[in-house]
């Protein structure tokens, strides 16, 4: 017969059980793949597997205070400094105080669930690429959004723009910092359009957006114990490479080496990069406020100004150190910094909570005023000084600023038009300075090039305050022991 029936069975049985053992292997291989997807965060390799809690614990609390609201957040990219060669990454501080992720065109997308009170969190993320990791390291991909950092929803970076209308649904308004880039800006526009055009004729308008940089400086500002711990660390280190070079700095040595020992005391001692770039300045440079050439050799009876500090976990420390580049203060630069200390040391004594930071940058001026006229470097009285600002010629910068993720951290400092009250829990400096300028004419000879800022960090406790940077030296004894 044209059709043989034993042979088909048995050829059916041939391709039945050929068809099954495919199977089992596609299904071997796509469990080995998915186990790969597990293990790819494995100990032997590139990235993080886990992270602490509290960046959840960040979200929670940012979704409860506004239930009804989304947030995005777009993480930083990778930029070229020449073909192939990209700048150091380093997150955008806001995308990883909520999410401990460290990797570049990440998007954070928070918004309220259909569950009341309840909120998702949607990760955006490079997919995995076996070639482009084999160039540029591991990425954690869509399943690491899911298994390493709690997203509820994660998707490649390129579905954001698809996603994202029917993401934000759920919104009666948008928390996105808009300005800072073009193309991420349209295509949250379009996304708010699509989303507009799909409410038809019900008379809703289109979500407001807004500014979410204001609701996490407040977060910001108020450090938990967590953040203290990371501070503490921070300033600790970089109070520690302050003082092993009034021990190891030599006339003579040019500001470039001194900054090349600073960066190797805070990455061999926990940091993982520089907090700003370190101002290490000497002589006439001391002057120059944020001077960061540091290409000059040091001279014996100059002063040496360093304002470094180095970065743990994303918080970085703010210290200034002021001395001499020989073994001693001169007597002009012993009155000058004796001045400078006594005003630091009096607006640290004055900090507490309920003391707000002008009155503390008023009282470092008026202790520095009262140094500039018993020194005659101004004439006049100290209210009247104080009222047309005639010190800045002297001391032409504020006295703090908020320390945070970011050396100049977020947080409004006025509230209601008012200057806020210090509060527990916020990190902010204390750094006077006095620099008198190489061009200054109408100075005594011996005043000029001297540039003096001590600068310490502070935190704000129940009773008082705690100095963080304190392992730094900076009583005029102190220092010139190390100088010895
Ligand atoms: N390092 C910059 C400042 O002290 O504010
Ligand atoms: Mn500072
Ligand atoms: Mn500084």
């Amino acid at each position: 017969p044209f059709f043989d029936y034993p042979l088909a069975m048995t050829e059916c049985v041939i391709i039945g059980f050929w068809t099954f053992v495919n199977k089992k292997i596609s299904l071997f291989l796509s469990l080995r793949l998915s186990l790969r997807g597990q293990l790819s965060y494995g100990a032997h390799d590139m990235v993080a597997t886990k992270i602490p809690g509290y960046f959840k614990s960040r979200r929670d609390a940012l979704m409860k205070k506004h239930p009804s609201s989304a947030f995005i957040f777009c993480g930083a990219k990778e930029n070229y400094r020449n073909p192939d060669v990209t700048f150091p990454f380093r997150q955008e501080s806001n995308f990883y105080y909520l999410t401990g992720l460290q990797e570049a065109e990440a998007s954070l997308v928070l918004i309220p669930s259909s569950t009341k009170g309840d909120y998702k969190t949607i990760l955006f993320m490079l997919p995995k690429d076996r070639e482009k990791e084999m160039w540029t390291g591991e990425r954690y991909g869509v399943e690491g959004a899911l298994q390493v950092f709690g997203a509820d929803e994660a998707y490649p970076c390129d579905e954001f723009e698809k996603k994202l209308p029917e993401l934000l649904k759920t919104a009666d308004q948008v928390y996105y910092r808009i300005g800072l880039d073009e193309t991420i800006d349209r295509k949250i526009l379009a996304a708010l359009e699509v989303f507009r055009r799909s409410l038809g004729r019900s008379g809703k308008s289109m979500a407001p957006i807004l500014d979410p940089n204001s609701v996490l400086g407040e977060m910001r500002l108020f450090k938990s114990p967590e953040e203290i711990e990371i501070m503490k660390s921070a300033c600790s280190i970089s109070a520690q490479a302050h003082k092993t070079l009034m021990k190891e700095v030599k006339p003579g040595m040019n500001e470039f080496e001194v900054e090349a020992l600073l960066n190797y005391l805070f990455r061999k001692n926990g940091c993982q990069r520089i907090g700003y770039g370190s101002i290490v300045a000497g002589g006439k440079n001391s002057t120059c406020l944020h001077y960061t050439f540091n290409n000059e050799v040091l001279k014996d009876g100059d002063l040496l100004l360093i304002d470094a500090g180095g970065e743990v976990d994303y918080y970085s420390a703010d210290i200034t150190r002021t001395f001499p580049v020989g073994k001693k203060f001169s007597e002009s630069q012993t009155k000058s910094y004796e001045l400078v200390l006594k005003s630091q040391l009096e607006c640290i004594a004055m900090t507490r909570p309920g003391v707000k930071l002008p009155e503390i940058h008023k009282h470092a001026s008026e202790v520095l005023i009262d140094g500039f006229l018993s020194l005659g470097l101004l004439k006049g009285s100290r209210s009247e000084i104080f009222e047309k600002a005639i010190h800045k010629r002297f001391y032409p910068h504020n006295t703090s600023h908020w320390l945070g993720m970011d050396v100049h951290d977020v947080g409004l400092y006025s509230l209601n038009g008012e200057p806020r009250e210090l509060k527990p829990g916020m990190v902010f400096t204390i750094e006077p300075g006095f620099y008198v300028q190489p061009n200054d004419r109408d100075v005594a000879e011996e005043y000029k090039n001297i540039g003096i800022r001590i600068e310490d960090d502070i935190l704000v406790t129940q009773q008082g305050c705690e100095v963080l940077s304190k392992e730094a030296p900076k009583s005029i004894s102190d220092i010139e022991a190390l100088r010895a």
